[in-house]
């Protein structure tokens, strides 16, 4: 495959291990595990800081899911499985009886919208502050700190050396991950994602440099590769491995996460992927500069699940990208942000060729309604 930014695909791999066929196009439902999707182009998560100061989502992230349940499937923002793994003001979780009945709200507009939604289960480890999150400490694979600052409430703050889990405490972390998953069940969801990309906790134990432990989480690619493989059984045994996916991102390389030895990286993620084969996963979620590559191939191909794919931050994801992944087999639906997040009717936009509202990110981390729930509808402007 010839892309117009010059990367192209590698060849004689083995694709399409979902039995898709090659010439499905991006508007074509599918079927990921329990999951049923009207169309290929999946809403990637997206933090967007609306919750209330307890965690609980608000009225007007009813209004933001139920605008955008015409993509195939949602996946949420990144949503805290225990109080410690809070990463941001206005961040929701799902830990409470008032979080699970907010939830319940939104999976109920998005389903009777006709839209699918998935919780994403974003434990932020490291990357996180007491300020933030009311917890004396944040917890991660190693006693370091992620480089920068975060923004509390208080102002900006460095983020904290970590608390390094114990060998003792990482089962009750797992289980936090295993009753979050039944909770976003109990909210209405259709299934969940773990986190494992973005340098947050899960990530943070793939990577060598953010994980320096000694014991059987860390050191070589299959301890690294632990904890993810025990979060994602542990979810799955808890809510069905059809309705579980996950979320890499081999070699993002941010918040200190570094991933550079390219063989470490093939072998890491092949420990992950050959660990969740027999699982049965709903669908694995990558997001990688070249999702046509070797490795995100390589990592389909291992898993054997339904492959989404997004090729990060660079550029915002385009309707010719998004179209000729799924058309040319390389994925078997693709995750748009921005897009999203500007056009709440984006799979009718693409698919009519309409003009697209540009995205403002200066209100992407707001708290009202303001650069969230309005941006127009094609049917607004023309009505
Ligand atoms: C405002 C914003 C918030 C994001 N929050 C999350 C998140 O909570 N979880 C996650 O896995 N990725 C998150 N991402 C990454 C997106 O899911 C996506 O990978 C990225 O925006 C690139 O895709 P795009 O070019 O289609 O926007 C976020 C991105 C943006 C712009």
């Amino acid at each position: 495959m010839k892309r117009s930014d010059g990367r192209s695909g590698s060849q004689g791999i083995h694709r399409d291990p979902a039995g898709l066929g090659p010439t499905v196009s991006l508007y074509e439902s599918a079927v990921f595990g329990a999951l049923q999707l009207s169309n290929r182009v999946v809403m990637a998560p997206l933090t967007r800081t609306r919750a209330d100061d307890d965690g609980v989502p608000t009225d007007v992230m009813v209004e933001y899911y139920r605008q955008r349940a015409g993509q195939g499937l949602i996946i949420s923002e990144g949503t805290w499985p225990a109080a410690e793994g809070k990463s941001y003001p206005g961040q929701p979780g799902i830990v409470t009886p008032a979080q699970i009945e907010g939830w319940r709200s939104v999976t109920e507009a998005v389903h009777a919208s006709g839209g699918t939604i998935v919780m994403q289960l974003m434990h932020g480890g490291r990357v996180s502050h007491p300020a933030i999150s009311g917890e004396p400490r944040v917890v991660a694979p190693s006693a370091l700190a992620a480089p920068g600052q975060t923004r509390t409430p208080a102002g900006k703050a460095d983020l904290p050396v970590a608390h390094a889990l114990t060998a003792e405490e990482i089962p009750l972390v797992v289980e936090q991950f295993a009753q979050a998953a039944r909770n976003a069940i109990e909210a209405g969801f259709d299934g969940v994602e773990v986190h494992g990309a973005n340098g947050y906790l899960v990530h943070e134990f793939l990577s060598p440099v953010s994980n320096i432990r000694e014991d059987q989480y860390g050191g070589s690619p299959e301890n690294r590769a632990r904890f993810a493989i025990e979060v994602t059984g542990a979810v799955a045994a808890a809510v069905g491995a059809e309705r579980t996916g996950i979320r890499l991102s081999p070699q993002h390389n941010i918040q200190g996460v570094l991933e550079e030895d390219d063989a470490d990286v093939r072998d890491t993620y092949t420990a992950v992927a050959e660990r969740l084969a027999p699982l049965g996963l709903a669908f694995v979620d990558v997001l990688n500069a070249s999702p046509t590559g070797e490795l995100v191939q390589h990592i389909r191909a291992t898993l054997g699940a339904p492959l989404i794919v997004n090729s990060g931050f660079a550029t915002p994801t385009s309707r010719e990208e998004a179209e000729a992944l799924v058309a040319d087999g390389w994925a078997d639906a693709v995750a748009a942000g921005r897009p999203v997040i500007a056009n709440p009717d984006l799979v009718e936009r693409w698919q009519s060729g309409a003009e697209l509202n540009e995205p403002r990110p200066e209100l992407f981390y707001g708290s009202t309604a303001e650069g969230y729930t309005d941006y127009p509808s094609l049917e607004s402007v023309r009505a």
